[in-house]
């Protein structure tokens, strides 16, 4: 086979020497626009896991990498005036010359042909090849040529960045925050040889601009930042090695995502992409050698698989794009987040965190690596941390005596505290009558309040009959419903220490449907307990096109009448004895109609603009906040994302959420969509703690994170980062009442109280986990 790599970075000349050292009688070029030794950029780092990788499919080169490599453990955070380091991060370092130099050397070795100084115009230069290898890099020319084809979707980010290096020696990755007169600046400092480290600094483009950065020559802003980070560089110099860039040194990162890999030319040539040409990630979680390096791995699996012949090639391609852009997905989506990390942190979390919980939130920036995760890298760093987040909840004499993770601090809000994090979150169980809960309820939610979570929420609680979703939900709108509810909560209060919360809600336009499992969200049928009432919401709407009831517009006389409900409802939560009350205005009932634009057409004052179309739940707020003890919580449940192009955004939360805290709300919880049949969520673990983390920060109002959340690794990862105060788990309690109970046990932490009655259930769930654990590790360990 004749096969032609355009382009010799990490990509193009790993596949080429990789191919020729299994079948060396096919011709493998390697053409390169620049010289020799001649390329941008200093050093490049990969994980260990990457080595080995290596190593198994080329020992020559991967022995030669691991000769030249500097390998460290270390990341240290310099962050206001302070110093903190933490360990088993295990990173290799390389510069990228020597990496180039190394596969250059062995290409030649094995009979790959190096063509340099060869500027490729098109795939036509090589008529005769079978296969083509686009590695040209992340501003690939085959790629653009053909773009109609593998449809690649660039996403130009926000953040400016300068690629430096020093010879300063630093003996850690480190990190170095600097605060100036127009905002933040932080450079990423890794040493890749015995001399010299690279240095990018890095800072959002309206802080460059402000600084006039943009009309700096590459001489004026290394002196720009040689001044910047002076304490840092101790007098060494910054350097550049990118004098060919034109115009300003300083880039923006492009993510670049590809729909197709590979075609088949004109002249019968099959093109692949590969490396940067096809995807990339962002340096905050330097992956992108790696990246590269990996995709010539498994093209060259493929080979092996399917067979080194022309014939196979469309086979070999197909099954290369299928495994490889999951596996790159997954990558780009880890520094897709650690990338947004760094583009935010300047007005998210330099001035809102202190520098323990900050160095906290920089690690798990990327949400791979957890809580646990960080005890495996570095026991002592995360015990300290621990023990100076609890510090900060507890007495002196309780943390002195043992480590409290951070989901079993307790929380204080008001007169009220919570023994720990984890809240069960409100769910519809429709299995009540006339709007009375039932024993039903009380086994439900007894045995949650019995289950070790610091607060259990019931459901969506209805504040008159025709504000119900169904005929099976609670309400709080006569004395039958607030004597059941009292039951439930006095007999929660007398076996738990759990706090019971109460959610005061109206369906608006979802009414009037039938139980989950009777046909979720479907209009009442004949053979239901009752009839189809009417509908009222902000504006007329149907949930579900064609097949939901249409609602009616309120008007004022509507509005004067829901706020009385709502504010009888909260006397009769007083009276049931409540410790926390919750203001639904989340998943498109009726509050949550009037914020979003998708279900808000109003033309009157309470539709428009967002200020018009929050006036009326705000409205209700206030009354209800009115109503309720002054010594008790209130929480606000919005949906943070409508998921729908023209709804609501996070960056709408954020108003949102400002907008409710003015008005006195102690805590947003941050949950999303459910407002509109078109919604597209991205699911995924812990998929909502953004928006939570996003407002915390901003706003600066406590949170609660919800959705897919359902590890304690999760909850502590999320208290632990300062991304919210609370984290409330819903589906996992369907199947586990004791789910608070069974994940400390998971965990090992002993101190958790069980009930009473329950004791002897303890130490056996304990010693199980701890005989699981044991026995997984023997099970790695021999696996090895
Ligand atoms: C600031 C910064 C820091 C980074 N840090 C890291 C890191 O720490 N770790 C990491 O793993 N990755 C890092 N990367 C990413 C890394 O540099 C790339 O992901 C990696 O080099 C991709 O390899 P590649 O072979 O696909 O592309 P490239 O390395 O870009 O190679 C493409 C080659 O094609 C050549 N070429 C382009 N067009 C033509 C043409 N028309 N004709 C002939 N030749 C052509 C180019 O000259 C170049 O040599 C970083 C990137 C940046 C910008
Ligand atoms: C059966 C069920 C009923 C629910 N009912 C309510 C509700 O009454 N009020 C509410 O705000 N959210 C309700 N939700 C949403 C949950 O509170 C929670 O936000 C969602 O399930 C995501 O959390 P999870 O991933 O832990 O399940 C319900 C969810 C489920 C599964």
């Amino acid at each position: 086979m004749n096969i032609v790599c355009i382009g010799g970075g990490p990509a193009g000349l790993y596949f080429g020497l990789l191919m020729k050292a299994r079948w060396p009688d096919h011709q493998i070029t390697v053409v390169e626009r620049n010289l020799p030794y001649d390329t941008f950029g200093w050093g490049v780092v990969f994980s260990d896991a990457t080595m080995d990788n290596m190593r198994q499919w080329d020992r020559t080169t991967a022995d030669q990498i691991q000769e030249a490599f500097n390998h460290w453990d270390d990341i240290e955070l310099l962050f206001k005036g302070r110093t903190i380091r933490s360990g088993g991060h295990g990173f290799v370092g390389i510069g990228r010359k020597k990496l180039l130099n190394i596969l250059q050397v062995r290409c030649e070795e094995l009979g790959v042909i190096l063509k340099f100084d060869c500027d490729v115009n098109s795939d036509f230069d090589f008529p005769d090849a079978d296969l083509i290898i686009a590695s040209d890099g992340i501003n690939s020319k085959i790629r653009t040529q053909y773009e109609d084809v593998f449809k690649p979707d660039i996403a130009t980010r926000p953040n400016r960045y300068i690629w430096l290096g020093t010879h300063r020696q630093y003996d850690a990755f480190t990190f170095d925050f600097k605060k100036t007169v127009h905002g933040w600046f932080q450079a990423h400092i890794y040493k890749f040889d015995d001399d010299t480290a690279t240095f990018i600094a890095e800072c959002p483009e309206s802080v460059w601009l402000a600084h006039g950065l943009d009309k700096a020559s590459q001489e004026q802003s290394i002196a720009f930042c040689e001044q910047l980070f002076a304490d840092n560089l101790q007098g060494a110099k910054l350097m550049t090695n990118s004098r060919h860039l034109r115009g300003s040194a300083w880039l923006k990162f492009q993510r670049v995502v590809c729909e197709q890999w590979w075609l088949k030319n004109k002249h019968g040539s099959h093109v692949v992409l590969m490396g940067d040409a096809v995807h990339t990630a962002h340096f905050a979680i330097g992956s992108g050698t790696k990246l590269a390096l990996e995709d010539a791995i498994e093209l060259t699996r493929q080979f092996e698989i399917h067979g080194c012949e022309p014939a196979h090639i469309p086979n070999v391609l197909t099954d290369y794009q299928e495994s490889r852009r999951i596996e790159t997905l997954k990558i780009q989506n880890a520094a897709w987040n650690a990338m947004e990390w760094f583009e935010v942190c300047g007005e998210r979390y330099c001035d809102q965190l202190e520098p323990e919980q900050f160095m906290y939130s920089m690690l798990t920036r990327s949400q791979r690596i957890s809580h646990e995760n960080l005890r495996l890298r570095d026991k002592k760093w995360l015990d300290g941390y621990e023990h100076w987040f609890a510090q900060r909840f507890m007495s002196e004499a309780s943390t002195a005596v043992t480590t409290t993770p951070p989901m079993f601090t307790p929380y204080t809000l008001r007169s009220i505290t919570l023994k720990n994090r984890v809240v069960v979150s409100p769910m519809a169980q429709y299995c009540a009558h006339d709007g009375i809960p039932t024993d039903y309820h009380l086994v439900h939610l007894g045995a949650r309040a019995m289950g070790g979570a610091g607060m259990v929420f019931a459901e969506m609680t209805c504040v008159s009959a025709d504000a119900r979703i169904t005929p099976g939900c609670p309400g709080l709108w006569n004395d039958v419903q607030t004597l059941a509810w009292k039951k439930i909560v006095d007999w929660a209060h007398l076996h738990s220490e759990a706090r019971m919360a109460v959610q005061l809600g109206h369906a608006g336009a979802k009414g009037s449907t039938r139980r989950a499992w009777d046909g979720i969200d479907q209009p009442l049928a004949a053979d239901d307990t009752e009839p189809n009432w009417p509908l009222i919401s902000a504006s007329p709407q149907q949930y579900i096109d064609g097949v939901s009831q249409t609602s009616r517009a309120m008007n004022e006389t509507d509005m004067a009448r829901v706020t009385a409900d709502f504010v009888q409802a909260t006397l009769r939560a007083a009276e049931a004895g409540f410790d926390w009350l919750e203001l639904h205005c989340a998943h498109g009932y009726l509050l949550s109609s009037f914020i979003s634009p998708l279900t808000n057409q109003r033309t009157d004052a309470y539709g428009g603009i967002l200020e018009n179309r929050l006036r009326y739940p705000l409205a209700v707020f206030k009354a209800v906040r009115a109503a309720w003890p002054q010594h008790l919580p209130m929480s606000v449940r919005i949906s943070a994302h409508d998921w729908v192009e023209g709804g609501i955004t996070p960056a709408d939360a954020v108003l949102i959420a400002k907008a409710f805290k003015t008005a006195g709300a102690d805590v947003i919880d941050c949950s999303s969509g459910q407002v509109s049949k078109r919604e597209k969520p991205v699911f995924g673990r812990m998929f909502q703690t953004p928006f939570s983390d996003r407002i915390r920060q901003e706003v600066g109002i406590a949170t609660i994170a919800v959705g897919a959340i359902s590890e304690a690794d999760h909850v502590n990862s999320i208290i632990a980062a300062g991304r919210a105060d609370l984290c409330a788990v819903a589906r996992p309690h369907l199947a586990n009442p004791a789910w608070t109970l069974t994940e400390a046990a998971r965990i090992g932490y002993q101190a958790m109280p069980w009930p009473k009655a329950y004791i002897s259930g303890k130490r056996q769930l304990e010693t199980n986990f701890e005989r699981a654990a044991v026995q997984a590790a023997i099970a790695t360990l021999t696996s090895k």
